[in-house]
């Protein structure tokens, strides 16, 4: 898939102020931090958003962390226990991102956190990415800037071999220190471990002086039930519906009079994606008996839409 010229920027202004506007016109930058390069897109714009997914091929909607330039952006998106701001004060700017709720005036997409009511945020180290974040004045989601599948890039150039042509453009600012992921810790509601990465647990278990709970999940979890938290509506959902029931409520995907939303009134799947979470949460919160749910083409970002579908519509446990 060739959609599009990828252009280098060099990490000095001129590339930084271009890499920040691409960013506000809702395109897709790769851009160095200390740990791997992070594919980055404006976290408020879901349609950008979506494209992160398609541009990485990724079949399913994991939750993307979100960066952020200064703490008090944090707290303007995430709500921060005590045990979380110590953390935040010790580590940031660095390898560590933590998994807090979900500001509701946040104003993300949320295909961002996959619905879910938490967020992954992390302020990073690396000059570049701090410059990027100051000049685009925003939260960036990003996750590593590799296609699905494919080991995390450390370099511009590992990121060109996977993603040229599917991404607007790359930032350079050579090898990456750390070279491993962050690493990710919850409150559920002692600290967890999510993830091991480029912060050695020891030292976050030091700064609060507990250990912490080890729950580390495959990085990318495909199989039903693989991630530990999924968003599910609380009504039933039933698939590849052409005429809803009495009593039902319809999320329709192209022309459609039987809709009471629809992902995509002109059958596109980047805005279906970009329309999922938040439509699905609009219609489960009109205490429907069953949501009905159009079929979807499985192609392109259509499978990642049905891998989620069919999940929330599987037997709840
Ligand atoms: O070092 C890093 O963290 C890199 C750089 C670019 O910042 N980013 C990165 O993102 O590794 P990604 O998308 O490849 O990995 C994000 C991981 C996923 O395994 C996802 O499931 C988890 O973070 N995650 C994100 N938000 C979450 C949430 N709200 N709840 C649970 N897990 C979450
Ligand atoms: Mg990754």
């Amino acid at each position: 898939m060739t959609d599009v010229t990828t252009r280098m920027l060099d990490a000095k202004d001129t590339g930084i102020n271009r890499a920040a506007k691409i960013l506000r016109d809702g395109g897709l930058v790769a851009f160095p931090t200390e740990t791997v390069y992070g594919l980055g897109a404006d976290a408020r714009n879901g349609h950008a958003i979506a494209r992160i997914f398609k541009a990485k091929g990724r079949p399913a909607f994991n939750p993307l962390i979100i960066h952020i330039a200064t703490l008090e952006m944090a707290e303007q998106i995430a709500v921060f226990s005590d045990a979380a701001m110590r953390l935040a004060a010790a580590f940031w700017p660095g390898p560590l991102t933590l998994v807090l709720p979900l500001r509701p005036d946040a104003d993300l997409s949320s295909l961002v956190s996959a619905g879910l009511p938490t967020i992954g945020i992390r302020l990073p180290a690396h000059p570049a990415a701090q410059q990027l974040l100051t000049a685009f004045g925003g939260p960036i989601a990003a996750p590593s800037a590799n296609p699905s599948g494919k080991i995390s890039p450390t370099t511009a150039a590992h990121v060109a071999a996977g993603l040229s042509g599917r991404i607007d453009a790359i930032l350079d600012a050579g090898a990456c220190d750390v070279g491993l992921e962050s690493t990710i810790i919850g409150f559920d509601p002692a600290p967890t471990l999510l993830r091991s990465g480029g912060l050695p647990h020891e030292a976050i278990e030091t700064c609060l002086g507990t250990r912490l709970t080890i729950h580390t999940t495959p990085e990318t979890p495909n199989a039903p039930g693989q991630l530990t938290s999924h968003y599910a509506p609380t009504a039933p959902l039933r698939l590849n519906v052409k005429a809803k029931r009495t009593g039902e409520l319809k999320l329709g995907f192209g022309p459609d009079d039987d809709a009471d939303l629809n992902l995509s009134p002109s059958g596109d799947l980047i805005e279906a994606a970009a329309n999922l979470f938040h439509h699905l949460h609009k219609l489960d919160a009109q205490n429907a008996i069953a949501i009905a749910i159009a079929p979807i083409p499985n192609i392109g970002l259509g499978i990642a839409i049905n891998d989620r579908l069919t999940r929330a519509a599987a037997p709840r446990p």
